[in-house]
């Protein structure tokens, strides 16, 4: 079966105005972010490098946090000689380490800088069992358990900013159609034991990008409960012909570059983040699912609160355990 974004060759629009054929450009069109931090992880490639090159067109100071130094300086680079004026910076960050990620948070609340914009873009697809510092299943790691820590380490700077500034801070998970594929509670719950150190599954992507949606249902659920001016959301962002199937096998990924008409292009597939990231039709609304530039319903797994729950605790313990180590 050919990886095929029907949604982006239908070219449906929703009730928001904008659909899957609008750009990240489109949905941002007049909407000044001059008064806006963000940071962007994963933006040194495809949906993350677009998302964060058109926050800095709307006059957003953008982070660009990168596994190395020089792969956040290229990225940088490339939006500056289009956006001379750009506010970005950079940093390092190994979403697959815990100590990275404290390190990363440590050297950006030195700056004392606001943050108003959280985006959780950087994920991987792994081809078999591969592992991050903390001996985790290496999706798991990334696209989930790392933005978790990441998030936890910024929540309080987010909460001060939208506090001094009064307006509304954003967090937004960049979650993937693959998270429905898993449908049983306790598969996904087995995943999330110490079987995930263990054991391959095709499925761990899928469970990742469940978590992605999980996190957020939590997150928002605390946040209305502290009354933080924060709201936090998931999306997908289309079948997006971009870097994430690198680690296929060079059969599939030559397939797939075939395919790639049926695709959606980066200007498309960052448009979601964006209007999720920016849009006044957004505001107030948090622990919600986009698909398009419009709401969506995610798997009735996404929806079990209970299991979001479980999987805040289980994630929190983790990481606690970890840092005992
Ligand atoms: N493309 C699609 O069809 C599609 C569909 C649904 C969901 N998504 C989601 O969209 C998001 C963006 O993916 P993409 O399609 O734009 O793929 P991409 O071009 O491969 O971008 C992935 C980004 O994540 C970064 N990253 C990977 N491992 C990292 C780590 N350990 N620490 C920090 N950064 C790391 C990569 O940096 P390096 O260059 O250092 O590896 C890269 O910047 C992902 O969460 C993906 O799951 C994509």
């Amino acid at each position: 079966m050919p990886p095929v974004d029907w949604a982006y060759l239908w070219g449906t629009k929703g009730e928001s105005g904008f659909g899957s054929r609008s750009t990240a450009q489109d949905v941002t069109e007049g909407i000044d972010l001059s008064s806006r931090t963000a940071i962007v992880t994963g933006a040194t490639s495809g949906i993350g490098l677009e998302t964060a090159r058109v926050l800095a067109m709307r006059g957003a100071h953008v982070v660009i946090p990168a596994r190395t130094l020089k792969a956040a300086e290229q990225a940088k680079s490339a939006i500056i000689s289009e956006l001379p004026d750009a506010k970005v910076s950079t940093g390092e960050l190994d979403l697959g380490s815990f100590a990275s990620i404290r390190t990363f948070v440590d050297e950006f609340k030195s700056l004392n800088a606001p943050l108003n914009i959280l985006i959780n873009n950087a994920g991987v697809i792994c081809r078999g069992l591969q592992l991050s510092e903390e001996k985790m299943e290496l999706q798991f790691a990334i696209n989930h358990l790392g933005h978790f820590l990441l998030t936890k380490l910024l929540l309080d700077t987010m909460i001060r900013t939208s506090e001094e500034t009064r307006i509304e801070g954003r967090i937004v998970n960049i979650s993937s159609k693959a998270h429905a594929i898993l449908t049983d509670s306790t598969d996904f719950q087995k995943l999330n034991t110490e079987n995930r150190m263990s054991n391959w599954h095709p499925t761990l992507y899928a469970g990742s990008k469940l978590a992605n949606i999980l996190h957020v249902k939590e997150l928002s659920r605390q946040l209305k409960e502290r009354r933080a001016n924060i709201t936090a959301n998931a999306l997908h962002p289309g079948v997006v012909h971009t870097q994430i199937f690198r680690n296929l096998r060079p059969a599939i990924q030559s397939y797939i570059s075939i395919c790639s008409l049926l695709m959606r292009p980066v200007p498309q597939g960052a448009a979601t983040t964006c209007y999720v990231a920016t849009h006044s039709r957004v505001n107030g609304i948090s622990g919600r699912y986009f698909e398009d530039c419009n709401e969506a319903t995610c798997s009735p797994l996404a929806n079990d609160m209970a299991l979001a729950k479980e999987l805040w605790n289980f994630s929190e313990s983790f990481i606690e355990a970890r840092n005992k180590n």
